[in-house]
């Protein structure tokens, strides 16, 4: 595969890392733009990766940036923002999505893989994460003379990711009942590894240009189910009760007050449509999507749990 100079906003993030540790394996050069180059030294160990100090919201810094590239990957998101206005998400999802689009024209860089979300959706999403989200997503694939690919994602899991290590920590702080809003609510985890395994695909395969890919695992679960899955892992047993549309709500009202912002009303919101896909994992990618039995109790479970699941890995492949 040909050597790419890639310019990666958002690189130093959950999915970021893992994404930079796949494209640098394949020998890619990369531009990680962030805030603070301190907060991911393991990325400095990666040869072919420069952790650059940028303020990615400067068009100037982006257009500096850029230069000479070949391709741009934005994973710049967030799931909450300081107070209920939907600017920082604007700021964040739309605006950021456009000077990224501008600064690539000015400096003749066509290729953009774009991070979106499952849902996403610029007129309809219930949350203004998920139509902000919809609104970048529209904006950079209507841009003139861009070569896009675009990902939603279902939840992402794998190690270092804020879904299962969050209830994680939870759950063991909760003293034996566990209070869940929104637990009828529908997810269909996908593996990081399988999602950055979709982009190092799609920088070398023009067929997924124009292209915006749904991508969940393999199985549908209930929050609750997830969330007891965890305890399970973590090997704490807690009764996960849960709340109806009315307590989900206070909570998300209570929540968004704490430190930290565990739960918010926009997070509520995103959860009134289900995260699962209508379509298979996309074929173009030639994967079968892991799931998360196999996966999530390497990097959650105590020695012995994670002792149990390799065994059981083994014995599967041993069958198979
Ligand atoms: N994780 C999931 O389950 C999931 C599911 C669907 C979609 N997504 C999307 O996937 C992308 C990556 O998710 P993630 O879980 O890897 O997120 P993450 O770990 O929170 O990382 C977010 C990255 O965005 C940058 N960032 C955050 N706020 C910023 C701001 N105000 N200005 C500039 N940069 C900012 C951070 O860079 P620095 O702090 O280094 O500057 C960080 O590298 C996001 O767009 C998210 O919406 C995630």
């Amino acid at each position: 595969m040909k050597t790419k100079d890639i310019v990666i906003l958002g690189g130093t993030g959950f999915v970021g890392g893992h994404l930079a540790h796949r494209l640098a394996a394949e020998g890619h050069r990369l531009r990680l733009l962030t805030r603070d180059p301190e907060r991911r030294r393991d990325l400095r160990v990666l040869p072919t990766a420069e952790l650059i100090a940028a303020d990615v919201h400067d068009p100037r810094e982006l257009v500096r940036h850029m230069e000479g590239a070949d391709a741009v990957i934005n994973l710049v998101g967030i799931l909450n923002e300081r107070g209920d206005s939907g600017t920082g998400f604007r700021r964040v999802h739309v605006e950021l999505a456009e000077k990224v689009v501008r600064a690539m024209t000015e400096t003749g860089v066509r290729r953009l893989l774009h991070m979106s979300a499952l849902n996403a959706d610029a007129q309809h999403g219930p949350s203004h994460y998920l139509r902000t989200k919809g609104q970048a997503e529209d904006l950079v694939h209507a841009a003139a003379g861009l070569k896009v690919t675009s990902f939603r994602p279902s939840v992402i899991f794998g190690p270092g990711d804020s879904f299962f290590t969050r209830f994680a920590r939870l759950l063991r702080l909760a003293p034996g009942i566990f209070p869940l809003a929104m637990g009828r609510a529908r997810f269909a985890p996908v593996y990081v590894e399988d999602v950055v395994h979709c982009y190092a695909t799609a920088l070398a395969d023009p067929h997924t240009i124009g292209r915006r890919y749904d991508l969940c695992g393999p199985r549908v679960y209930t929050l609750k189910e997830l969330v007891e899955f965890t305890a399970r892992v973590i090997g704490v047993r807690r009764k996960v009760i849960s709340l109806g549309p009315v307590l989900s709500a206070l909570q998300a009202n209570v929540l968004e007050y704490v430190p930290g912002k565990p739960f918010s009303r926009d997070n509520y919101r995103s959860l009134q449509v289900d995260a699962v896909c209508r379509e298979p994992f996309p074929d173009i990618f030639g994967i079968t999507p892991q799931g998360i039995e196999a996966v999530v109790p390497q990097y959650l479970g105590g020695r012995r749990m994670r002792a149990r699941y390799q065994e059981f890995r083994r014995l599967a492949r041993h069958e198979a």
